[in-house]
């Protein structure tokens, strides 16, 4: 089974408010991504809503039909409610700062278990799969089992600058993670980076890789190559 591609819309939200109206429209984007075989839609809404909007997780939970992934920092209240309100197919914890311009590490599983190991149930309970952010260090992963998650998302950045240099070396540590994972039975998804250089070499180097979640390469290859054969080239990536 090749990993799943999820599509990760923030970049189409940051162009839309950008200038006030519904240009590009958000939901007609992931039902498109969707149609030309993405098999998830990603969002990642931050408290200031400077791309994905909390309204926009409502509308596009309605019309959604592959798996819908929620990422967020759940040490923010308003996010907890965000996804209990919305029971998506995962979502995905990450530990950013407010007003962070990306994503830049994973969570400390073993200095974060306790709030990870309480708040990773209240999703859990409500029958979603909790997917949580981890550097590929072997530490992490098994704390991240000992917190209950299902998954965990490795964070690809390292992998992606590497990757020019030394494809090997780039991923040896994820390799590494990956083993760790199969061996805790944890699942794994990754992202963060990843595009049509690095993707077919990291899916192939990573046999248990569940999904993957990806925006800013395949939004701005988009540009050139069009959304439904940059879809293509993607998932063909993955095959
Ligand atoms: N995973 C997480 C946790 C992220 O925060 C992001 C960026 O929002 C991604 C994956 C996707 O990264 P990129 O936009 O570089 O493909």
């Amino acid at each position: 089974m090749s990993a799943k591609l999820s599509v990760n819309i923030n970049k189409i939200a940051t162009l839309r408010n950008s200038r006030g109206g519904n240009n590009p429209d958000l939901l007609q984007v992931a039902l498109d991504c969707e149609r030309f075989g993405a098999e998830g839609i990603t969002v990642h809404p931050r408290p200031d809503e400077r791309h994905i909007r909390y309204a926009d997780v409502y509308e596009l939970k309605k019309h959604i039909s592959t798996e819908f992934n929620i990422e967020g920092n759940p040490k923010e209240d308003k996010f907890v409610q965000l996804v209990l309100d919305n029971k998506p197919a995962q979502v995905t914890l990450v530990p950013d700062a407010s007003g962070q311009l990306t994503s830049n590490h994973g969570w400390d599983t073993i200095q974060e278990q306790s709030f990870l190991k309480q708040i990773i149930p209240v999703f859990k309970d409500a029958g979603i799969r909790v997917s949580i952010f981890v550097d590929p260090v072997a530490a992490m992963i098994r704390g991240a089992k000992a917190c209950g998650t299902d998954r965990v998302e490795l964070y690809t950045e390292a992998y992606a600058q590497n990757y020019p240099v030394d494809k090997t070396k780039a991923i040896a540590d994820y390799v590494t993670a990956a083993q760790v994972a199969a061996k805790e039975q944890v699942g794994l998804n990754a992202g963060h980076d990843l595009d049509l250089h690095n993707l077919q070499f990291f899916a192939q180097s990573i046999p248990n890789l569940l999904e993957v979640s990806i925006g800013h390469a395949l939004i701005s290859d988009a540009l050139y190559l069009g959304l439904q054969n940059t879809v293509a080239m993607y998932l063909r990536c993955l095959k």
